[in-house]
């Protein structure tokens, strides 16, 4: 069977904030090449532009004009894929100032902390941009994406990302320079869903819950165990959030072909770990757990703050 021609109803709407087209290639926009080895290649389209690699050129005039999802040869016989890149791809590809969060993580930030179209979200650091083009891409262009990063070079990076992929200045997004834990409170922003990814949320702890709406979410990425401790224990203490859900993501690929269905040799183990919790109404506070800590858990070795009903315990001989 012959594919049938494809009809689509011309490009995406523009005012979708989408950062993606349809139809032909276009001048200017960004492409991804992928040879049979898996390398990738991201370039934007130039007319009369060459593109060189160690398997010769290829004229970018050969791709403009063309319908994404083709496969082209260069001048010395080597075979590449053509595609715009997807969001998954553009952020681990993209110019980086500090570490981003992966797409696994950022499909998990997105489904449970519950980001949805129209929603008003802040986040620290900005770092690289790549969890804030999916936040916007979630929010929509009647949401807000409030972003706040404390090192220049970082905002710089982050605000080229972001304009590249969405084409222009997304409407929904604001970055301020500085700490979140001062220019949060400052600015009166309140919000339904604070996104921290940082070294030191807990830093960032108060200024999120004075921001944060009632039934809104607080969600914590960190990247060791001590940081997730030190988190979870410090919105328990707090008080005006639920029990904070801590968790992380595994993601395994697999080799199918044939009789040879097995897990793929490399997986994608530990990125960070995700912490959420919900904001109490102002006043409210969460029932005490119910369940006693395990054995040891806050025994005289545990230095850390002491969740509400957690007596200290005498330091042993
Ligand atoms: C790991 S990066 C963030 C990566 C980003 N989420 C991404 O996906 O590209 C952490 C960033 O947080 C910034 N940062 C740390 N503490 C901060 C704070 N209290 N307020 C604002 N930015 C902060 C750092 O400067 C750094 O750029």
């Amino acid at each position: 069977m012959t594919d049938a021609p494809l009809s689509h109803s011309g490009d995406v709407s523009p005012d979708a904030w989408s950062g993606v087209h349809r139809g032909p290639l276009r001048a200017g926009e960004w492409v991804r090449l992928v040879d049979g080895k898996g390398r990738k290649h991201n370039f934007e389209l130039v007319p009369g532009k060459r593109f060189f690699s160690n398997k010769g050129h290829l004229e970018h005039d050969e791709l403009i004009g063309r319908e994404e999802g083709f496969a082209v040869t260069s001048s010395v016989g080597g075979e590449y894929l053509v595609f715009r890149p997807l969001l998954s791809e553009f952020v681990v590809s993209m110019p980086r100032g500090a570490a981003v969060v992966y797409p696994k993580d950022s499909a998990q930030i997105i489904a449970m902390a519950d980001i949805f179209p129209g929603a008003h979200v802040v986040e620290a650091g900005v770092g690289s941009g790549a969890l804030t083009c999916s936040l916007l891409r979630a929010v929509g262009p009647h949401g807000r994406v409030s972003s706040y990063e404390r090192r220049e070079e970082f905002a710089d990076v982050a605000r080229r990302n972001v304009t590249q992929f969405f084409g222009g200045d997304h409407p929904a997004w604001a970055l301020t320079l500085g700490d979140l834990a001062e220019e949060l409170p400052a600015s009166g922003e309140r919000c339904d869903r604070i996104i921290l990814d940082m070294l030191a949320p807990w830093d960032c702890l108060e200024a999120a819950a004075d921001a944060l709406l009632p039934g809104g979410i607080v969600c914590a990425y960190v990247a060791t165990t001590t940081q997730l401790s030190k988190f979870v224990e410090a919105v328990r203490v707090h008080g005006g959030f639920t029990e904070p859900a801590p968790w992380e993501s595994l993601v395994r690929d697999w080799h199918v072909e044939g009789l040879a269905v097995r897990p793929g040799h490399k997986m994608i183990g530990h990125t960070a770990f995700l912490v959420t919790a919900r904001r109490m109404a102002p006043g409210e506070r969460a029932p005490l757990k119910k369940r006693r800590p395990a054995p040891g858990a806050y025994g005289p070795d545990y230095t850390g703050p002491r969740p509400p009903g957690v007596p200290e315990t005498p330091a042993a001989d």
